[in-house]
């Protein structure tokens, strides 16, 4: 997909990055117990040769380069097709690595200790004010930089044998779902990237919780969402008052990232709120993503749907359905729909995530 736009954004003022370059062939390397010695040096040599590499985390896969490396990180603009004001998330192997890449200002420390002790290693990512030595093309030129620590062994080996924090968006191509697999990974980035370490499936799904904190006087700070994941509101209520970002538009480039149509399938997908707002035209194939697929559901019985696939079949349980997403969205993607149909879920707790990437995902 061509970026949308970019010849009016006041940034970038990087070279044309979305000209991807090709790679002859993308290798596999597998990372189960025996073999992971030789899957963290495999990833670590390429990195350290400024090259980027895909590597499992506990939310979704990410292409990894080093984030001090602006031309290693160049390389993930490309492959990703990713427009240079989309600000790249930075990984640390070590807490302590957190002052290599953040100036952490002494109002907001406390939280961001405390955050850093409930949440690391783990699917949080905290904005702060960016170290110096951050290259500009990492934070898009923002004077903050995204941080969180992977809580997935061998993210974590890769960055420690590296000793270097790791840039990492997800592994897709820019607007696309992102893999929560080795071949999802592949299907995205075939012949564009040298290597991709395999360890299965993730086990959270999706991306990981966004926030920054805001001082306050004599009170708990505020802490701004900008993006709903893992970690949900009701967990981050402890350490700050939770604030919803309001959702940013594409014709606001310099408000980054959160743009409307993310993680959207190449099939339009139809979120459905009520079952009774279902219009059909004749002729068309569709596809149900239904939360727990019971027979005799309102949704399953709505239609004769092309093929259904189920969140949490059965059971409906919320992190299931967030661990599913992605995978199931794939399938219906590559399924030869007209349209891919979702039926919501309740938004409490991970269903705020859900519901959040449905939404994206149906925006076009
Ligand atoms: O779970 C995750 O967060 C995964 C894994 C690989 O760590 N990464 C991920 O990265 O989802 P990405 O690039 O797909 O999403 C990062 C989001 C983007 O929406 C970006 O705009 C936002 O983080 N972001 C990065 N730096 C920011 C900053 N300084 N201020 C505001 N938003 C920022
Ligand atoms: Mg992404």
């Amino acid at each position: 997909m061509p970026p949308k736009k970019l010849e009016n954004q006041a940034w970038p003022t990087t070279p044309p990055l979305w000209q991807s370059p090709r790679v002859p062939d993308t290798r596999i390397v597998h990372a189960a117990d025996d073999e992971m010695k030789e899957a963290v040096a495999a990833a670590c040599d390429l990195l350290r040769a400024g090259e980027i590499v895909a590597l499992p985390t506990e939310t979704v896969y990410g292409l990894a380069a080093d984030a001090f490396n602006p031309e290693a990180v160049a390389k993930i603009f490309a492959a990703k097709e990713r427009p240079s004001f989309d600000p790249l998330i930075v990984h640390i192997a070590r807490r302590g690595d957190l002052q290599r890449v953040a100036i952490v200002p002494t109002e907001i420390e406390e939280t961001v200790n405390q955050l850093a002790s409930a949440f690391w290693p783990g699917p949080l990512t905290i904005i702060l004010p960016k170290h110096p030595d951050v290259p500009d093309l990492v934070t898009s030129g923002l004077p903050t930089v995204a941080v969180r620590q992977s809580a997935h062994p061998i993210f974590r080996a890769i960055g420690k044998e590296l000793n270097s924090p790791l840039a990492a968006p997800s592994a897709n191509r820019f607007g696309r779902i992102s893999p929560t697999s080795a071949s999802a990974v592949l299907k995205e980035l075939d012949g564009r990237i040298p290597l991709i370490v395999d360890a299965g499936a993730c086990s959270q799904g999706l991306e990981s919780t966004i926030v920054s904190i805001e001082p306050r006087d004599g009170k708990k700070p505020i802490l701004h969402l900008h993006r709903a994941g893992p970690i949900t509101k009701e967990e981050l209520q402890k350490y700050g008052k939770v604030e919803k970002v309001r959702a940013i538009s594409e014709s606001h480039p310099q408000a980054t990232g959160q743009l409307a149509s993310h993680y959207a399938p190449l099939t339009p997908l139809i979120l459905l709120e009520k079952p009774s707002d279902f219009q059909p035209e004749p002729g068309k194939r569709y596809g149900l993503l239904s939360y727990k697929g019971e027979d005799d559901g309102p949704y399953v019985t709505l239609h004769d749907w092309e093929c259904i696939e189920s969140l949490s079949p059965g059971s409906g349980k919320l992190a299931e359905a967030a661990l599913r997403l992605f995978f199931t969205m794939r399938l219906l993607d590559e399924a030869g729909l007209d349209a891919i149909v979702a039926e919501p879920v309740s938004e409490t707790g991970l269903g705020v995530a859900i519901m959040d990437r449905l939404r994206r995902a149906s925006t076009r």
